[in-house]
């Protein structure tokens, strides 16, 4: 299988935690795709979905599900996003797709954290993905110095700018043995808006999708 069909399997295995109803959190990325193309089949048990970005609530509205703003909302039963590392305690490293702002606070507000990803996605230590960090673009340069300060090699990513208006720092040759304790220092760095380090909110629970059917992994 490729991991593009290791990622519809993993979606597939994650419409098992779904409510009954209620208001769904949505994630960003090629596996939350496979969901939502998904949901079109159940989505009228919902009232609708509150969307990490852009591109998945214009996704979601053409499968007809409606998307509110969090703010409307509350807190949500359920989150389903993917992610670009994981490691065993399901920290993770997000933001491949630059909306890790967004994940963060839609992951922080809800109940249960359900991440898909195909199986490549697990590790022993995260970092070998570069670690995306959300920059207000005044703070561009002084951040990379910070990052480099504490052993990064940023990298900006150029002709792209997050949803929320902001630059991202592609932070390589990390390695992330400690990531509530690098995710705690990064974010104190002046002009830092988020960094992709999910650990002090982690996933819940991880469903990889694998040559021998979904594997779910609940730390
Ligand atoms: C988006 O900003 C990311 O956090 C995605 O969740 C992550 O990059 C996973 O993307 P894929 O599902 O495309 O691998």
């Amino acid at each position: 299988m490729n991991a593009d069909e290791l990622k519809r399997q993993a979606a597939e295995a994650a419409l098992e935690y779904l409510p009954d109803s209620g208001v769904l959190g949505i994630g960003t990325g090629s596996t939350v795709n496979h969901f939502i193309d998904l949901l079109a089949d159940v989505k009228g048990r919902y009232e609708g979905a509150v969307s990490s970005s852009e591109a998945s609530t214009e996704r979601l509205k053409k499968i007809g599900m409606p998307v509110f703003d969090l703010n409307s909302v509350g807190d949500l039963e359920i989150y389903v996003d993917g992610a670009d590392e994981s490691n065993h305690y399901l920290h993770l490293i997000k933001g491949g797709g630059g909306a890790l702002t967004r994940e963060k606070i839609i992951a922080a507000a809800s109940k249960k954290f359900v991440c898909i990803a195909d199986e490549s996605k697990l590790v022993d230590i995260l970092g070998a993905f570069p670690l995306p960090v959300e920059v207000i673009p005044m703070a561009r340069s002084y951040v990379a110095r910070q990052l480099v300060k504490l052993g990064g090699t940023p990298v900006w990513r150029e002709n792209f700018i997050t949803d929320n208006g902001n630059i991202i720092l592609d932070v390589h040759n990390m390695e992330i043995a400690e990531p509530v304790k690098l995710e705690t220092e990064i974010n104190q760095i002046a002009g830092v808006v988020t960094v992709g380090i999910f650990g002090y909110r982690p996933a819940d629970v991880l469903i990889l999708g694998t040559e021998s059917g979904p594997r779910t992994i609940v730390p």
